[in-house]
């Protein structure tokens, strides 16, 4: 049960965040790879679906080696997106509509192309040097330690200027900055002081949680290759920063704000997002998205249980009530289409699953996330040769497994469909023309095949697709007060089918049941704890009986009732 419940009012909790990836939303130009103008053109499609904040996957100057999440300016726009008019356009464009932009802040890493890296590495003495996290190799020449990067191999690069290594948790074309160098904080304080005042009212934080390491970065056991996220996943400064942070920048702004955190446990969250907002608004956490991961981490399938995702965010939500706040997500850039994941792709199941899945997570507690095509129902993809893959993630794990592991192709492949971060990233399915309405050119990743029948002019043009379903999830959120900020309970706790809980605010009672399968699936409930005759206020089913505490849910049913007590 809820300890307290705190209902201090905030915007973005009442809010609902649409993500952008542009390089697959929109293409403006031929260039065959989304841009800001194009954005802009689609802007009163976001109005009329209802959201309220905009995040944008970076939009910075960047070489491209992780499209994006490799910065060499923060302060200019990547040339393929457009200018910086573009962007001031795009801004404009969401304010006057009522609707915010949320920039990706990515400040854990630069680009090895950023000014402060290329003189960084010029020599030791130089008044950049400082600026990452250099160390010479070991007496025998191996790296300074044996922790991997998320994008396989070491997380260090020799650099032959200075016969030194600097640390890379991604790819070695990401260099980690040094946090402990308060020019460096001071810097990265200026620069989103910079964009705040320029209008944009907030961030999303990318991996915030992994900028303080461990002093004197140890090696972990005694392996080669090891995995150190002990030492820098929620590390030992980390609080200490942000609370600067918000103390420099955040606190002098009304700004929302979310932090990516592999390895948050709840406890971290909620220091990250305390109610007193001395840190940030939420964060991303990852415990949802590794259920269907085994020990060998991401690409070691396993089939997800409802049993764990019951378990999983169920936790989350009770143990945050009154203490912090969540996000709340299913999917984005890095992550599989959600419906291939968690609901069902067949053309049974997709329209219905997708409804459910969004039932499922909009009427928790928290504030939604919303990933492009998502509103579509859009799903993973399999290319049939790992050439038609442009993610480095997936390239560098292809290498280290097949080229050099000898591991077989088929299995890796496989893994590829399953969890490959590509799957997120095709481009957005607009109508049935060529290239799905993207591009007039050549789009810089293949459209995923299934546009002619999923695509945005057929969700338009059906009153029941699932783009309209969203709609009416985000609109009952604007006028439901329980659904942003009622408490969270699990029922039915151990029902194999159903996950069912219920919100509470006032003398209100919302009741969210949600069959997770393929087959139908009874329940019962107790009576008492429902007063007087429940209003449905949405279901994905088209014909509905009369609310019940008792009944049969068909399949990938998903139903919400509201009961109120009388005075
Ligand atoms: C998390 C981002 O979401 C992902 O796309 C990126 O590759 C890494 N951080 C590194 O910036």
């Amino acid at each position: 049960m809820p300890i307290m419940t705190d209902i201090r009012k905030s915007w973005w909790k009442e809010s609902v965040v649409y993500q952008i990836y542009p390089r697959s939303f929109q293409d403006s130009n031929g260039d065959g790879i989304g841009d800001i103008p194009g954005i802009i053109s689609r802007l009163d499609y976001l109005h009329n679906l209802g959201v309220d904040v905009i995040w944008l996957s970076p939009v910075y100057r960047s070489p491209n080696d992780d499209n994006g999440y490799d910065i060499s300016d923060y302060q200019a726009i990547m040339d393929e997106f457009g200018t910086m008019e573009d962007w001031e356009a795009l801004l404009k464009g969401l304010h006057d509509r009522g609707m915010k932009l949320m920039m990706d802040l990515v400040v854990n890493h630069t680009s090895d192309e950023h000014a402060w890296f290329v003189e960084s590495r010029k020599s030791k003495d130089n008044a950049y040097r400082d600026y990452y996290i250099w160390r010479p190799g070991k007496d025998d020449g191996r790296e300074p330690n044996n922790w991997v990067s998320f994008f396989s191999g070491s997380a260090w690069q020799y650099d032959e200027a200075t016969d030194e290594y600097f640390l890379h948790l991604f790819s070695k074309k990401q260099p980690d900055l040094n946090w402990e160098n308060p020019k460096v904080r001071q810097e990265v304080y200026d620069m989103m002081t910079w964009w705040l005042e320029k209008g944009v009212d907030g961030f999303r934080m990318d991996v915030i949680n992994l900028i303080s390491k461990t002093e004197g970065l140890p090696s972990v056991g005694n392996d080669r290759y090891a995995w150190g996220g002990d030492h820098f996943m929620n590390g030992p400064k980390v609080h200490e920063y942000l609370r600067e942070m918000n103390e420099r920048v955040l606190s002098k702004f009304d700004t929302i704000t979310v932090g990516e955190a592999p390895g948050a446990s709840p406890e971290e969250a909620i220091r990250y997002a305390n109610l007193d907002g001395s840190e940030l608004n939420m964060v991303f956490q990852f415990e949802h998205m590794d259920l269907d991961s085994g020990a060998g981490g991401k690409w070691d399938l396993r089939p997800w249980r409802l049993a764990d995702l019951k378990a999983t965010m169920s936790k989350w939500q009770t143990e945050l009530d009154g203490r912090a706040w969540n996000s709340l997500y299913l999917n984005n850039h890095d992550q599989p289409r959600m419906v291939s994941r968690f609901g069902n792709d067949t053309a049974a199941y997709r329209v219905l699953s997708a409804k459910m899945l969004g039932t499922f997570l909009h009427m928790m507690q928290g504030t939604p996330y919303i990933y492009q095509g998502e509103e579509l129902g859009m799903t993973n993809v399999r290319f049939a040769s790992l050439a038609d893959y442009n993610d480095l993630e997936i390239h560098n794990m292809y290498r280290e497994r097949v080229t050099e592991g000898g591991a077989d192709p088929a299995m890796v492949m496989e893994s590829i469909y399953v969890k490959g971060r590509d799957n997120a990233r095709t481009p957005m399915q607009w109508d049935d023309g060529e290239n799905a309405g993207f591009t007039t050119g050549r789009p810089w990743l293949q459209v995923n095949p299934n546009y002619t029948a999923i695509n945005a002019k057929a969700a338009l043009a059906d009153p029941d697709s699932i783009y309209y379903y969203y709609q009416e999830l985000i609109r009952l959120r604007k006028s439901h007060d329980i659904i942003v900020y009622g408490s969270f309970e699990l029922i039915l706790a151990d029902h194999e089918q159903i996950y069912a809980y219920t919100r509470k605010l006032g003398n209100e009672r919302l009741l969210v049941l949600i069959n997770f399968t393929e087959r139908d699936a009874s329940y019962e409930l107790e009576a008492s704890a429902f007063p007087g005759q429940g209003t449905r206020l949405i279901g994905n089913y088209e014909t509905v009986a009369e609310p019940a505490l008792s009944g049969v849910l068909r399949p990938y049913e998903a139903q919400v009732i509201l009961y109120r007590a009388e005075d």
